[in-house]
């Protein structure tokens, strides 16, 4: 995988991408890289991971950062937007102009976009608005209409109200302390906005507890949710295992799902967010998986329910008192910018 490939290539590439600026924005920090063939790949919602510290580094792991924004400027530019939480994204904003980076992206799957022109939340948390305006640009492609619900818990952690203004047909935001918007949380809204804005899908990306709210109003409203999920990445390229979180497919089984290849987007309502960070007993390959043709019928059960997925009443089953509890996935922590 080199720069020098055929741009209309798909798949991820590792470059050395050289730092055009590095910007304080509130909380955050903007970071723009020149990265043509990353550039050229991008679709909404999808990542890059950055090698930090260095050469002679002992921070051996990648850190995901999702692609804020790409332009056609000097070949190709990608900028990142991040908030300092440790040691790699410290060294991060001490970087200059003309620094080199090694980059690989972009990595996992983008948010589907809807065929017909329709009416479009977009709902972010913390620096989990960053990704969304790229996406509000290709939804308004299509002609969508496109909403903002974007909250943090104070207004110098809210990424990118003005540009939601500036274009979004609405723009609503909450801060927990009350210093932009409603005081509250994103999700003490959005019953209201999905009434005025007479939303028909929702998009969300933001820390876990808010991705798991938005998607039980969502389902409540009876309204599709993508949601981009932010779970601890060691790899980034589906090799490692540390990112995987209990997902069930249109086949009503549960797998244990890799956010940085089969994700990060997912539709909220297939995610068994009762059983983040764990690895269910009933989830494919785990203990208390049974292959379907094994399992006894249940009673009143249609046995196979092909292509049922759990919107129409799905049959996975959550872990239930019975079953001794879900061993924890180690890897998993909460470290969220909102
Ligand atoms: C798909 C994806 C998109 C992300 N997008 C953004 C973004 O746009 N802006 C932003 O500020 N942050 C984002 N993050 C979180 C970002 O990756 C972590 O903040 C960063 O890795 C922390 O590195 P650190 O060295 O400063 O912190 P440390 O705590 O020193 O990190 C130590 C290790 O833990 C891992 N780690 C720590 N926190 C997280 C976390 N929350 N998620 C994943 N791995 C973590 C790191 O990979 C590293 O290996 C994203 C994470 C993922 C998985
Ligand atoms: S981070 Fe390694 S498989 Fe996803």
């Amino acid at each position: 995988m080199t720069a020098s490939e055929p741009e209309s290539e798909s798949g991820p590439l590792q470059v050395r991408g050289t730092v055009l600026t590095v910007r304080r924005i509130d909380a955050y920090y903007a970071m723009t890289l020149v990265a043509p063939g990353i550039a050229a790949r991008f679709k909404p919602g999808q990542f890059v991971a950055l090698a930090v510290g260095g050469p002679d580094t002992s921070m051996l792991l990648r850190r995901a950062f999702s692609i804020h924004d790409v332009r056609p400027d000097h070949g190709g530019t990608v900028e990142v937007v991040f908030a300092v939480s440790g040691r790699g994204t410290r060294w991060l904003a001490e970087r200059r102009a003309r620094d080199v980076l090694d980059v690989t992206g972009p990595l996992g799957r983008p948010f589907p976009v809807p065929r017909d022109p329709v009416s479009c939340l977009l709902v972010g948390g913390g620096y989990g608005s960053a990704p969304l305006f790229a996406l509000a640009g290709r939804l308004r492609e299509r002609r969508c209409s496109v909403d903002f619900l974007l909250g943090a818990a104070s207004g110098d952690r809210v990424f990118g109200a003005l540009t939601a203004r500036r274009t979004g047909r609405s723009a609503t935001f909450t801060t927990v302390d009350g210093s932009l918007g409603v005081r509250g949380i994103v999700t003490d809204m959005l019953g209201q906005v999905i009434h005025e804005a007479r939303t028909d899908v929702i998009y969300a990306c933001g820390p876990m507890p808010m991705l798991r709210q938005v998607t039980a109003l969502a389902r409540r409203y009876d309204l599709p949710v993508q949601v981009a999920v932010e779970e601890t990445m060691a790899c980034g390229i589906g090799v490692c295992m540390t990112c995987v979180l209990p997902v069930v497919g249109s086949d009503g089984i549960t797998r244990m799902a890799r956010s940085c290849v089969d994700g990060p987007v997912f539709r909220g309502e297939q995610v068994r967010w009762d059983d983040v960070g764990t690895i269910p007993f009933d989830a494919f390959g785990a203990p208390g998986w049974e292959p379907r043709a094994r399992r006894p019928p249940r009673p009143g059960g249609d046995g196979g329910q092909a292509g049922a997925g759990p919107k129409s009443g799905g049959q996975h089953r959550p872990s239930s008192p019975s079953s001794p509890p879900n061993p924890p996935n180690p890897a998993r922590r909460q470290n969220h910018g909102a």
